[in-house]
């Protein structure tokens, strides 16, 4: 029996900033971000949206198609946790309409949890195949103004339907993992910014993507060869691109640079223009991989890196499915992405600067989210979601 993902869709801000914007405010050469890290835009949450709005918005597609009655579990990956006590899911649950005897769990490790999340979900498929499990990740990726992570911002949310037999790919069950306990970038809970050593961060994202490729190729039989794509935890794309030369060159790949860069070049697409999403960024690259190529990916195999700071990364693969085209969600995405409004940077500024409402105060949120859903109010420390 095969398991994997089944249905995979995403959701981001309907607003943008785009580099040239902060790179004018700062003075600096707009080419450091389009050419340097590889950015071009960075989603940017409303007032009216959070983790919780953005993963049931992430997720209603599936819901409308295939209904709440199989579902057993949710598992929501986040590192922009709302509350450290009530899983950000049980929001989500309610708003989705699931069963009340499908329980709910939140999960955190930096940008890795909705890893752990996916091979968790599998795991209880595996010994239930006539449930589903849906796993969500979301997040807001935020840094201090005028640092340099503050142009690696962003913010999207990705669902995944996991089941048996899966129509889109099938998840293999030999993995590469590997954990150190490193401070490259971390968030105490008295911040509501990330804290980072950036260059730091890139050397031990490279370092992990070593350890979890040779942990993977001892168990695994699949070798460098045998893929045709391979998605990777996105912070910035060229993160990726240089991850991805560092695998190919330690494995004596004798494509082009172009036929490397070609292994890669259409999980980039997404993140390029909504920035960092922390766990979402390596599964919104598997969206921007399914919705832009054209060849039929029908029993490809594709690689996974999946890196979280502190760090746990992960290095695992699947194979895409006879007919997955049918269970896409392209023309939604695209639709979303298109309909998007950029901000001018007072505008950012305004959205940077979210209500928190620390003592208790009462705040009503206007709307401004297109989204089905939206955070309406804050009332003693309460947050009311409704649907629009
Ligand atoms: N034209 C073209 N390229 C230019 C340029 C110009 N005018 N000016 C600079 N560049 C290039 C630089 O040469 C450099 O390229 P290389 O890396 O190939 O040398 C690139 O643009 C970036 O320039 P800097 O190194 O000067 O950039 P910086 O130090 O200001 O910031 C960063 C880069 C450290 C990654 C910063 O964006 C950051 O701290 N980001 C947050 C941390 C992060 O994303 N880390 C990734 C690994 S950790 C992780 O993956 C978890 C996570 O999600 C956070």
């Amino acid at each position: 029996m095969s398991v994997g993902i089944d249905e995979i869709s995403f959701y981001t801000s309907n607003f943008y900033l785009d580099l040239r914007t902060l790179a004018a405010k700062q003075q600096t050469d707009p080419e450091k971000y389009y050419t340097g890290i590889g950015q071009e835009k960075m989603a940017m949450a409303t007032h009216d949206e959070d983790i919780v709005t953005m993963a049931a918005n992430a997720a209603l597609p599936l819901i409308e198609r295939i209904g709440t009655n199989a579902i057993s579990t949710l598992l929501l990956a986040t590192e922009t946790g709302i509350d450290q006590s009530k899983a950000a899911g049980i929001y989500v649950h309610r708003l989705l309409g699931l069963n009340a005897n499908c329980r709910v769990v939140e999960l955190k490790q930096a940008c890795y949890s909705a890893t752990a999340a996916l091979q968790m979900a599998c795991a209880l498929v595996a010994r239930q195949p006539t449930t589903k499990v849906l796993v969500i990740a979301s997040d807001i990726a935020r840094y201090d103004l005028d640092t340099p992570g503050e142009a690696t911002q962003g913010c999207g949310a990705v669902a995944m339907l996991i089941s048996h037999n899966p129509r889109i790919m099938a998840i293999d069950a030999e993995v590469g993992n590997y954990t150190d306990d490193v401070m490259d970038f971390w968030r105490p809970n008295y911040r509501s910014t990330a804290l980072v050593d950036g260059k730091y961060s890139t050397k031990i994202y490279l370092k992990a993507l070593k350890k979890t490729w040779d942990s993977f190729s001892e168990v695994s039989r699949i070798g460098f060869n045998d893929f045709s794509y391979f998605c990777y935890h996105l912070p910035f794309s060229r993160m990726a691109q240089k991850a991805h030369q560092h695998l190919a060159k330690s494995n004596q790949c004798e494509l082009s640079a172009e036929g490397i860069e070609a292994q890669i070049q259409p999980t980039l697409r997404y993140n390029q223009i909504i920035g960092n999403s922390y766990t979402a960024s390596i599964y919104i690259g598997l969206c921007s991989l399914l919705d832009n190529v054209k060849e039929n990916l029908a029993g490809k195999k594709v690689g996974f890196f999946s890196y979280g700071s502190g760090c746990v990364a992960e290095f695992f693969s699947g194979s895409i499915q006879e007919g997955y085209q049918a269970c896409l969600h392209t023309q939604r995405h695209m639709d979303m992405l298109a309909e998007r409004q950029e901000l001018n940077y007072d505008q950012y500024l305004d959205l940077y600067r979210y209500p928190d409402p620390r003592q208790g105060e009462s705040v009503e949120i206007p709307k401004a989210t297109l989204g089905r859903f939206r955070l309406a109010a804050i009332h003693q420390h309460k947050r009311e979601y409704v649907a629009c």
